[in-house]
């Protein structure tokens, strides 16, 4: 089976998008996905039970989305017209949570792709070929997604420049809470008009989400998880000022901070989708757990190292 990861964003969603660094972590758990030959190209993902094939419009529109990054996907790997290929994935993420299901999915399918036809691509060659079915997913993604579903770790990553290994000094236990559905595209329009009507403010908004990631990697390096905890919290208010934030997602903050998280904010494209809360041990990261599970449809506890 070929994988690629889901990803947490710990600093600078939204930022990223206009070339500030973020600070980001891979979930362990993404996408898998497996290919072999067959008289025609189709994608199936399960547990969502989506399928499609390539060149025949899907009955269900919901699905159009999908058939068309295949195809993108499949011209970018250079799969030969003439070549048949069945493609079954499963995708360990929620969709549309801010989780980066999509790029794990993307990365698995041509990783498999790639296996299938004997193709070797090198990280850099399949974050290039994502690329298409980044762009209809997200319009307009910075690349943290796919760099992170194929790479994996701990990074800082800056749109353009690629990912930079941070190394942590403390394991960091997280809690992952689902509000429903995200509406990143959706988010990132609005950012870009909030920008175009309110061009200092939301310049401003940008320059200290990246201060509060820079020093969020600093005190990641140094292993202060209090100091790396409240930095989330400032991030979550200026991500609120940026308007991406939704009553359900600050609420669930709140929850997690009174059941003892050091810090919360949402993650990913916000509008909806997931926030992350930072636990000082994995005992505490259970007992932030439970209130959230009020709110949320699913609560992932995990762990981050580097
Ligand atoms: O919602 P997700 O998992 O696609 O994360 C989006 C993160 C943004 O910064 C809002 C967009 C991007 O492409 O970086």
């Amino acid at each position: 089976m070929s994988r690629g990861h889901g990803k947490v964003i710990l600093f600078g969603e939204h930022a990223v998008v206009h070339g500030r660094s973020a600070l980001a972590a891979a979930l362990d758990r993404g996408a898998v996905a497996h290919a072999e030959p067959a008289t025609r190209c189709s994608l199936r993902v399960d547990p969502w039970g989506f399928e499609v094939e390539l060149g025949v419009a899907p009955a269900d529109p919901q699905l159009v989305d999908l058939e068309r990054a295949l195809r993108g996907l499949l011209g970018a790997c250079r799969v030969p017209p003439q070549r048949g290929l069945c493609v079954r994935a499963r995708v360990e993420l929620p969709p549309a949570a801010g989780l980066g299901a999509s790029a794990a999915l993307a990365v698995a399918v041509v990783r498999a792709v790639g296996r299938a036809l004997g193709q070797s691509r090198s990280a850099a060659e399949i974050i290039e070929v994502v690329r298409p079915w980044e762009s209809v997913f997200h319009g307009n993604p910075s690349g943290v997604d796919s760099f992170l579903a194929t790479h994996g770790g701990l990074v800082r990553f800056r749109k353009g420049q690629g990912g930079t290994v941070v190394r942590s000094n403390a394991p960091l236990h997280l809690v992952v809470g689902h509000s429903g559905q995200s509406g990143t595209k959706r988010m990132v329009d609005a950012v870009a008009r909030r920008l175009e009507r309110q061009p200092a403010d939301t310049q401003a908004a940008f320059d200290e989400i990246a201060s509060l990631a820079q020093a969020g990697e600093k005190a990641l390096v140094a292993g202060d998880l209090t100091q790396l905890g409240s930095l989330m919290d400032s991030n979550q208010q200026a991500l609120r000022r940026l308007g991406v934030s939704t009553p359900k997602l600050d609420t669930m903050c709140q929850a997690a901070r009174q059941a003892g998280a050091l810090g919360a904010k949402l993650t990913g494209g916000g509008g909806g989708g997931c926030m992350v809360a930072l636990a000082e041990s994995k005992r505490r990261a259970r007992e932030i757990a439970a209130p959230l599970l009020r709110f949320s449809q699913a609560v992932l506890v995990t762990e981050v190292s580097a």
